[in-house]
């Protein structure tokens, strides 16, 4: 058997195969403290093989680097995570060029050709942003439910819209667009509704993170923009995010693929 490990902050991915040049199998579990040789075997076991069945294993993410290049039987092949997100998001979109952004915990971007993979920019505001305020603000730290919420409300009852701001449109943004992320909040007598405070902090992280990948496409002159990384599974943040791309005419080349919560370790896996 081979495998892929993407230890990342908030979930530890793996792929795994019998063999290289075959489909993997994908699944996750929550991450433990420590990338260590514990982590390691408890990652290759939740596939339901023991450990002793692997004899290859591409590892990135996290500390990964810490780990020896061999660990029981098998050969540990560290991908660079930059690299992993890259080939990743190229193979899930079938493109031979494009932003790839990874929407994990935090956010990456990473400028994505043909066999060369760079770091163009990121954000500190991503997955685990969105479930820490969401915690602090709603008692909820269940990322799906904070989805189920979030899709239930307004981000508009919060927010403050162009129309409010302005009394009209601006640029390409039409006037029901927001101009301040949780700016009625300061003048609002009562608290707004729970679905509502989610459906705003879905907002504000999807259009952080959508904006910046613009802006980083732009730069590096790449047409289509990647979503991968787990937060991309939910719809609130999706929607979000495909709300921006028609703001800014870029619907045609914002490219949101299947399975993206698996796109890091997929990239690793191809590596073997
Ligand atoms: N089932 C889930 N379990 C955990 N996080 C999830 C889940 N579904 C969506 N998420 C979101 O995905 C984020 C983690 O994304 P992921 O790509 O796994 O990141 P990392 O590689 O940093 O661990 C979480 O912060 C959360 O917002
Ligand atoms: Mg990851």
């Amino acid at each position: 058997m081979i495998a892929a490990i993407d230890f990342g902050l908030t979930n530890t991915d793996i792929a795994y195969a019998p063999a290289a040049g075959e489909a993997p199998r994908t699944i996750f579990i929550t991450s433990e403290h420590k990338v260590d040789g514990h982590a390691f075997a408890h990652a290759l076991r939740a596939t339901g093989h023991s450990p002793a069945d692997f004899t290859r294993v591409a590892i990135t993410g996290g500390q990964h680097r810490r780990l020896p290049d061999a660990i029981g039987v098998a050969d540990v092949i560290k991908v660079n995570e930059v690299e992993a997100i890259g080939k990743g998001g190229l193979a899930l979109s079938n493109l031979d060029e494009a932003l790839v952004v990874s929407a994990g915990s935090g956010t990456a971007c990473v400028a994505a050709r043909r066999g060369a993979f760079a770091h163009a920019t990121g954000s500190a505001v991503g997955g685990g942003t969105f479930v820490g305020l969401a915690k602090l603000l709603l008692g909820v730290a269940d990322p799906q439910a904070i989805d189920v919420l979030a899709r239930a409300g307004d981000a508009n009852a919060v927010d403050t819209t162009l129309i409010e701001a302005v009394g009209g449109q601006i640029g390409k943004l039409p006037a029901d667009a927001n101009a301040v992320n949780f700016g009625k909040i300061e003048r609002m007598g009562t608290l707004p509704r729970r679905e509502d405070i989610a459906a705003g902090l879905a907002r504000m992280i999807g259009q952080t993170i959508a904006v910046i990948a613009i802006n980083a496409a732009r730069a590096e002159g790449l047409d289509k923009v990647v979503f991968i990384g787990r937060l991309m599974e939910l719809g609130s943040v999706r929607q979000t995010i495909l709300d921006v791309a028609r703001f800014y005419a870029m619907t045609d080349r914002f490219v949101l693929p299947p399975k993206p919560g698996f796109g890091t370790v997929i990239g690793a896996f191809s590596m073997l």
